[in-house]
This record gives C-alpha cells, sequence and structure tokens, in this order.
C-alpha cells in the first residue's frame, strides 16, 4: 500500500487521530493525502498532501483541520461513482474514514458497492456505535457540557431554581445520561426512555413543599425541547423555571487527554490494519486491546444500559 487518504467528520480528539494516522504512514513511508469537507470533497477531488509536519501543533486543537460538511450528494449513485473516481484517478490504495454512523454507512457503502479498502475510526459525541466502547469525541463532549452545568448549577443553587439543560443528542442519550450522573442531576429525559411528566411534576412539588427548591434536569435534545419541559413544569407547578441549551459548544473544545490517546492510538491502528489488507471494518478497544469490528455491526443502532443509569442518578440525588 503506498498511498492513502483521510476524511473526517468534526469534533474534539479528530486533529490527534489525523497527526497519528499522517505519522504512522509515514513511518511506512507511504503517501497521506487530506480529503477537504468530508464526501464533497472526495466528490469534487478536493485532496491536500498531508507530511509530518503539516501535523505539528495541532494534536491540542478541537474541529478538524480537514474542514467537513453534511454530503446530500452522496446518498445518490452519481455522487458515490463520482467520489470513487478521485480515488482510482488520484492512485489511492486505501482510505480513512474518521466519523459516526452516517460517515461510516458512506464508508461501508465504498467498501461493499466499490470494493476502496476502508477502514473506519469511530468518532462521535453521541457514543453511539455498535461494538465501541468509547468512540473519538465523546469524552471532551461530556466534559464540556459538565463544566458549563458546573457553571448552572452554582447559580440555580444560589438563587433556588429549577433549570432545564438541554444536551445533544438526537437519538441517544449518552452525553445526557453521563452528564446528569457526573453532574449530580436530579432528573433526566432521554429518547430511549418513556417520561412521566405528571410523575416529575408533582416530585417537584413535594420537594419544593419540604423545603428543596433547586432541581436540575437533563433534557436530550432528540427527546424534547428544554423550553417545552419548562412550560409543562411552570404550568403544572407554578414554579418559576430557567433553561440553558448548550448546543454546538459540545463539539468544539481542547480535546481531553483521553480523546488524544484514544485518537492516537485509533489513528495508528487503523494505518497498521489497513497495511494488513483489513476493510470495510472498524477499529475499537476493550480492556485496554485493540481490534476491528466489521463497519455492517458499527452502524447498526447502539443500545445503552438506560435502566442502570437512570437507577443510580435516582439512587444518589
Ligand atoms: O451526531 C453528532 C451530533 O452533534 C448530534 O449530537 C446532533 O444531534 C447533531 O450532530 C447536530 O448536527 P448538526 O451539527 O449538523 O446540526
Amino acid at each position: 500500500m503506498k498511498k492513502i487518504a483521510i476524511l473526517t467528520r468534526d469534533c474534539a480528539g479528530i486533529n490527534a487521530a489525523i497527526r497519528s494516522v499522517v505519522r504512522t504512514a509515514s513511518d511506512y513511508e507511504m503517501e497521506v493525502v487530506g480529503v477537504m469537507r468530508g464526501y464533497e470533497g472526495l466528490i469534487d477531488g478536493e485532496l491536500i498532501p498531508l507530511n509530518r509536519r503539516s501535523v505539528s501543533g495541532i494534536i491540542n486543537r478541537g474541529g478538524t483541520i480537514l474542514k467537513t460538511s453534511r454530503s446530500q450528494r452522496f446518498y445518490s449513485e452519481s455522487g458515490q461513482k463520482q467520489a470513487v473516481k478521485t480515488i482510482h484517478d488520484n492512485s489511492i490504495d486505501g482510505l480513512i474514514v474518521i466519523g459516526g454512523d452516517g460517515s461510516l454507512t458512506g464508508a461501508h457503502i465504498l467498501a461493499t458497492k466499490y470494493n476502496i479498502p476502508v477502514i473506519g475510526i469511530p468518532t462521535t459525541i453521541d457514543n453511539d456505535i455498535t461494538g465501541v466502547d468509547l468512540t473519538l469525541g465523546a469524552d471532551t463532549a461530556v466534559n464540556v457540557a459538565l463544566d458549563a452545568l458546573d457553571k448552572i448549577r452554582d447559580t440555580a443553587t444560589s438563587l433556588e431554581r429549577i433549570f432545564i439543560v438541554e444536551v445533544m443528542g438526537r437519538s441517544c442519550g449518552y452525553i445526557a445520561l453521563n452528564v446528569a450522573l457526573a453532574g449530580g442531576c436530579e432528573e433526566v429525559l432521554v429518547p430511549e426512555m418513556d417520561v412521566d411528566l405528571d410523575g416529575m411534576c408533582k416530585e417537584i412539588q413535594q420537594g419544593n413543599e419540604k423545603g428543596k427548591i433547586s432541581w436540575i434536569i437533563i433534557v436530550a435534545e432528540g427527546k424534547a425541547k428544554a423550553h417545552d419541559i419548562a412550560d409543562v413544569i411552570t404550568k403544572k407547578t407554578d414554579l418559576e423555571t430557567r433553561v440553558a441549551v448548550l448546543g454546538h459548544i459540545q463539539r468544539g473544545g481542547r480535546p481531553t487527554a483521553t480523546d488524544r490517546l484514544v485518537g492516537a492510538r485509533f489513528g495508528n491502528y487503523a494505518v497498521n490494519v489497513l497495511r494488513d489488507g483489513v476493510k470495510d471494518h472498524c477499529v475499537s478497544f476493550k480492556e485496554d486491546k485493540l481490534f476491528t469490528i466489521p463497519l455492517s455491526v458499527a452502524i447498526q443502532p447502539k443500545k445503552i444500559d438506560v435502566d442502570s443509569y437512570y437507577r443510580l442518578i435516582k439512587i444518589l440525588t
């Protein structure tokens, strides 16, 4: 294998992974090109050469130096064929795709429909890739959200207020559950669980009568809008509420040590397995051991043990 390409989504830790891929590949004297703007750049042939020097000073930076996009064109067969043409025209022998379920689905299509040697690096703040305990980017996202939550708690406690804090997670409650547990929150609402709003409002009301006034409720964006939950609570309890929507700050920021280490190890391992002829797989680790899983498995919806999290959150409040 003489020449490989890297394509990315965005979140903290990706630059550490790019650096690791480039430097590992250059140790093997392989050429590396970066695909700009994700699948859009692959379709348009927007490639840049990467070498040891071009990835210096990026390990501590959030986002992706390669920029990214959500590509609509790659859903179509003509877009895919154009992307494959870029790969062949540029004599690219293998591709490393750093991203979440959408990007890895694209990688799986390239591998199965067009026979392109592709390895995925599971990367998303949602930590929703099957067979992967911790995706790249998830640790920083939880820490960024937790940092914001701790600040909200200072004012919530001082003013004895009920706060509803909305975090990211369209179909997965990973960030919400972890932030609620690590932040000592009273309640969490996630897409994977039914919510008993009446019961929650009664609990708030009863707590209020006994002198427990300040509450922090975490809601995953895919479950409900924080403002709607706040309206219901105010209507049913007659208590004042405040809302904070954390939004995209969760996908940015300086990567934690964990994400830099995961990026470094995943990047290095991805190059090694690609050289060994593995394709249509994604890297993963368990108990400190690296291995690969088929992309067809990785892109299936991941099930998290929501009940255990929820029980613990309720016991500890
Ligand atoms: O998949 C990662 C994620 O950050 C989700 O948590 C969120 O729902 C979505 O992406 C937001 O997408 P966009 O940045 O395109 O609005």
